[in-house]
């Protein structure tokens, strides 16, 4: 019926999100990062003075987050409250904070809804949506006409974080070990669950990553 689901999961520092992006792009259909929403969240909670240990404090601001998802791949702009958070949700200190988020629960089953709602939504209003995350093949959207795996080996994947964030490798390098080790006991996105192709980039640049994604987008459809 010409509405195109995407999922796309993988670690950090795969280049997962530029690719997504291109790939709505060039699909000209929408766009949403569920890692920025779980990012808002850290943001928010901080911004609330709420402490990240008191976990239904945490669960009922994910519930009550006035947070506004921009969908379009040129322009996927955050924002809460019509305050823009772009900026603010990708510092270092709420990448050491997000999963903290991440792992509790109850935050996950409500954005688990949202993000569901959301990329019906989105498909509904642009034709398409490709979504990316670390669940959202095997929990969020497993319904989707396309589930990607996207990897690259340790040593790709540190090399393209810290070319992004121009600091200190050594700091990246534990700090990306330490998120996904977190990230990884409560959501798969280390292995390809049943159904989900699996897209190592380790030897491919951007253009031809993107090239494997959409072509694995076309095997499965
Ligand atoms: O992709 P990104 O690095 O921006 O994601 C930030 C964090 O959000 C991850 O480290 C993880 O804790 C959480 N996340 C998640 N499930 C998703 C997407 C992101 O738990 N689907």
């Amino acid at each position: 019926e010409g509405r195109l689901i995407v999922a796309i999961d993988g670690p950090s520092g795969t280049g997962k999100s530029s690719v997504s992006k291109e790939v709505a792009r060039r699909l000209g259909i929408g766009y949403l990062d569920t890692g920025a929403m779980y990012r808002a969240v850290a943001w928010w909670a901080q911004h609330e003075g709420i402490d990240l240990s008191d976990q239904p404090a945490v669960a009922q601001a994910a519930e009550t987050i006035p947070l506004v998802m921009g969908t379009n791949p040129d322009d996927p702009r955050v924002s809460v409250d019509d305050i823009a958070i772009d900026r603010q949700i990708r510092t270092s200190e709420i990448s050491e904070m997000v999963s903290a988020v991440a792992t509790n629960l109850a935050v996950r089953s409500t954005m688990k809804k949202r993000q569901r709602r959301l990329i019906n939504e989105i498909a509904e209003a642009t034709g398409g949506v490709v979504a990316e995350g670390r669940d959202i093949t095997t929990v969020v959207a497993p319904f989707a006409d396309a589930r990607i795996l996207m990897t690259a080996s340790e040593e790709v994947r540190m090399g393209r974080r810290s070319k992004e964030l121009a600091v200190d490798a050594e700091a990246t390098r534990a700090q990306i070990v330490e998120r996904d080790a977190k990230d990884s006991t409560v959501a798969q996105f280390l292995t390809a669950a049943d159904g989900v192709v699996t897209v190592d980039t380790s030897d491919l640049d951007f253009e031809q990553s993107v090239a494997a994604v959409l072509g694995a987008i076309e095997a499965s459809t």
